[in-house]
C-alpha cells in the first residue's frame, strides 16, 4: 500500500475542508431552501443548526479522523474493532456516492450554463425566451446526460490526481478567488432596480412559516452545506497533521460555509425579486434568475453581462467541483485502503457506478418524472433521504461515538493536541457537553418532529 499523504499546510486543511463544505449546497440549495422555508426565519434556523447541532458534529469527525489516520471504514476498525461499529464505517462510504450522483447532476447544469454564457445565448435571447431555457433543458434527455458526463469525468480526473497535488493543489487556488467572486456578484445585485424586496426577504424574519419540515429543511441544509454526516470531513480530517487545531479548522470552515451561502443569498436572493420570479420556485431558482439578470443587463452592455455570466457559471462549477471530490474521496479512500484497490481503478469503479445513478436523477426531470418514489421524484427522493435523514443519522453516530464510546481522555487528548493549546481547553467541556448532550438530543428531537408532526 503506498504511504498516507497528508495536506501540507494548516492553510491547505482549511482550504480543502471550506472546500468541500462551499459547494453548490450555498450557492443551489441555500436560496431555493430559504425561498421555499420562509426566508429570513429559515436563515435563522439553518445558523442556529449550524453552529449548535451541526459544528459538534464536525469536531467529532475531525477528531475521529485525525486519531485513527484512516478513512471511515478503518476508523472504525481501528477505534472500534470487532464492533457493529464498522456498519456506521459502510453506511458512510456509501453515502456520499450516492449524493455525488445526483450532485453531478446539478454540476452538469452549470457546466451547460457555462456553454450558454459563453455562447452569448443569454444576452442575446429575448426576454421570453429566458424563462423557458432552464425548464426546457433538464426535461430534455441528451444534454444534461452530456454535461452530467463532463462534470463526472473532470471530479474523477482531480481526484485520480491525488490528495496533494489534486485535491490540496486545486482548492488552495480556487478557494479565495471564489469568495472574491461572490462578494462582487452580491454586491451587483444587491444594486438592481427592485433589489430592495429580496433584501428585506432575507432580513425580517416571518415566523409563521416555520414548521417542523423547515425545522428539518434547516437542519439537513446544515449538514449538507458542511459536507457532514457521511465521513467527508472524516476522512480529510485523516489527512491533517497533528499539529492542526482542530477547534480553528472546525469554526473557520463553518464560519467561512456559513458566510458563503449568506453571500450567495445576496446574491441571488434581489435578483428573484428584481426578476419577479416566485421564490419558492424550487431546485431551478438559481438557474431560472440568473440568466434573466444577465439577459436585462445584457441590453446595456452585452459584453459585460457576458462576462459577468461566464465568471458566474465558472465559480459555481468551480465551487461544484471542490465538494464533489470530496465525497468521491471518501470511497476511494475506502477502496484503496481497506480493499487494497489501486487508485485508478477505485476512481473508475465510483465514476462509473455514480455516473449511472445520476442519469436516472438527470432522466427524473424528463422521461421519469411520472416515477416517484414516496410521492418524490428519484432526484427529490435522493437529496431529502440524504440531507434530511441519512446525513443526521450518520452524524448523531459520530457523535454517539465520541461522546459516548471513545474515552474522555482521547476526546480531550486530540481535541487540545495533548493539551499545548490553551483555547481548547479552556472551551473542552463546552464541547464535551455538546458533544454528548446537546447535539444527539438535538438531532432526535427533529427527527421525531419531522416524523410525527
Ligand atoms: N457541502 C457541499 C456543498 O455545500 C456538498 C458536499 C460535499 C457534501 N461533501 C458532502 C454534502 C458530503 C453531504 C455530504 O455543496
Amino acid at each position: 500500500m503506498a504511504p498516507r499523504e497528508n495536506f501540507g499546510s494548516r492553510f491547505a486543511v482549511i482550504m480543502a475542508m471550506a472546500g468541500s463544505a462551499v459547494g453548490l449546497g450555498n450557492i443551489w440549495r441555500f436560496p431555493y431552501m430559504v425561498g421555499e422555508h420562509g426566508g429570513a426565519a429559515f436563515v435563522i434556523l439553518y445558523m442556529l443548526s449550524s453552529f449548535i447541532l451541526v459544528l459538534p458534529i464536525f469536531f467529532a469527525e475531525t477528531i475521529i479522523g485525525r486519531r485513527s489516520r484512516q478513512g471511515t471504514f478503518g476508523a472504525m476498525e481501528k477505534l472500534a474493532p470487532g464492533t457493529p461499529w464498522k456498519w456506521l464505517g459502510l453506511f458512510t462510504v456509501v453515502s456520499p456516492i450516492v449524493i455525488l450522483s445526483y450532485y453531478s447532476v446539478v454540476g452538469g447544469w452549470s457546466v451547460e450554463y457555462l456553454f450558454k454564457a459563453a455562447c452569448l445565448d443569454f444576452t442575446n435571447a429575448e426576454p421570453s425566451e429566458i424563462q423557458g431555457f432552464f425548464g426546457q433543458f433538464i426535461s430534455s434527455t441528451g444534454g444534461p446526460i452530456a454535461v452530467h458526463t463532463i462534470f463526472m469525468l473532470l471530479v474523477a480526473g482531480i481526484v485520480l490526481a491525488g490528495v496533494k497535488k489534486g485535491i490540496e493543489g486545486f482548492t488552495k487556488v480556487t478557494m479565495p478567488i471564489l469568495f472574491i467572486l461572490i462578494i462582487a456578484l452580491a454586491v451587483y445585485s444587491m444594486t438592481l432596480p427592485g433589489a430592495s424586496e429580496g433584501i428585506t426577504y432575507l432580513l425580517k424574519p416571518d415566523f409563521s412559516e416555520v414548521d417542523a419540515h423547515a425545522v428539518a429543511a434547516a437542519m439537513g441544509q446544515a449538514f449538507f452545506s458542511l459536507s457532514l454526516g457521511v465521513g467527508t470531513i472524516l476522512t480529510y480530517a485523516s489527512y491533517m497533521r497533528k499539529e492542526e487545531n482542530i477547534l480553528a479548522s472546525g469554526v473557520g470552515t463553518a464560519v467561512s460555509d456559513l458566510l458563503f451561502a449568506v453571500i450567495a443569498g445576496f446574491a441571488v436572493m434581489p435578483a428573484v425579486f428584481a426578476a419577479g420570479i416566485e421564490p419558492g420556485a424550487g431546485a431551478g431558482l438559481v438557474f431560472d434568475t440568473l440568466p434573466f439578470i444577465f439577459n436585462k443587463m445584457g441590453v446595456g452592455a452585452p459584453w459585460l453581462s457576458a462576462i459577468i455570466a461566464i465568471i458566474f457559471f465558472v465559480t459555481i462549477l468551480v465551487a461544484a467541483l471542490t465538494s464533489a471530490i470530496s465525497m468521491m474521496e471518501v470511497g476511494v479512500a475506502y477502496l484503496t485502503e481497506e480493499k487494497g484497490m489501486r487508485r485508478g481503478s477505485a476512481v473508475l469503479a465510483i465514476t462509473v457506478f455514480a455516473w449511472c445513478v445520476g442519469v436516472l436523477c438527470s432522466l427524473s426531470f424528463g422521461p421519469l418524472a411520472d416515477v416517484k418514489l414516496l410521492g418524490n421524484s428519484i432526484f427529490d427522493f435522493l437529496d431529502k433521504l440524504c440531507s434530511n435523514w441519512l446525513l443526521p443519522a450518520g452524524g448523531l453516530l459520530f457523535t454517539l461515538f465520541v461522546g459516548w464510546k471513545m474515552s474522555r481522555a482521547d476526546v480531550f487528548d486530540e481535541f487540545t493536541n495533548g493539551g499545548t493549546l490553551k483555547a481548547n481547553v479552556a472551551l473542552f467541556n463546552v464541547v464535551w457537553f455538546l458533544l454528548r448532550f446537546v447535539a444527539p438530543v438535538g438531532i432526535v428531537v427533529v427527527f421525531l418532529t419531522n416524523l410525527f408532526l
